[in-house]
């Protein structure tokens, strides 16, 4: 482990860099709710949640975690291509996992996309399971 890779919590002055880390990564999409102003929102409402490995003020991972008060959710995992299987990807969660348990939340979901078999064999190897008696349905409001 790169033991100058640090961990700290994301804030918005951390947005351009952490954009360019997402954007064009397999496994990842992007959208809407990615704009500058509605990540402020998620910031905002998911406070101390989210976080990003930060090496010489270089972002090299990223996620964000989220609850409604019953149930987490973590999106956009990702650590750049060059720093990956260090162990920075588990710590990230790790921290997320943490701070939902301090705020009373005892299950945490994520969605992958069904093509990203890395991305799942890496929820599976860190101790998620996959749920096949769930499917996800979605609709966009106007
Ligand atoms: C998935 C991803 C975040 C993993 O990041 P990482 O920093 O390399 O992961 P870590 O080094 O923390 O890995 C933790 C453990 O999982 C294992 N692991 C990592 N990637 C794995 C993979 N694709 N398949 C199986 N195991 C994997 C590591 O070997 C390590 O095992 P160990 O602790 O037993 O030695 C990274 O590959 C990535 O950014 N992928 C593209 C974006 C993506 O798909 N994100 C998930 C969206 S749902």
């Amino acid at each position: 482990m790169d033991a100058s890779v640090i961990i700290r919590e994301m804030s918005m002055e951390d947005y351009t860099k952490v954009m360019a880390l997402w954007s064009g990564l397999e496994g990842l999409a992007l959208g809407n709710a990615d704009t500058q102003p509605n990540i402020r929102r998620f910031l905002k409402r998911n406070a101390g949640l989210c976080f990003v490995a930060e090496n010489e003020q270089q972002i090299v991972g990223a996620i964000l975690c989220g609850h409604d008060g019953r149930r987490g959710y973590l999106h956009h995992l990702a650590v750049s291509p060059s720093y990956r299987k260090n162990g920075i990807a588990r710590r990230l969660v790790a921290n997320c996992l943490n701070k939902l348990k301090e705020e009373g939340i005892s299950k945490c979901h994520l969605f992958v996309f069904a093509n990203n078999q890395q991305g799942m064999d890496f929820w599976q190897h860190i101790g998620f399971h996959q749920r096949n008696d769930i499917n996800i349905f979605s609709q966009d409001i106007e």
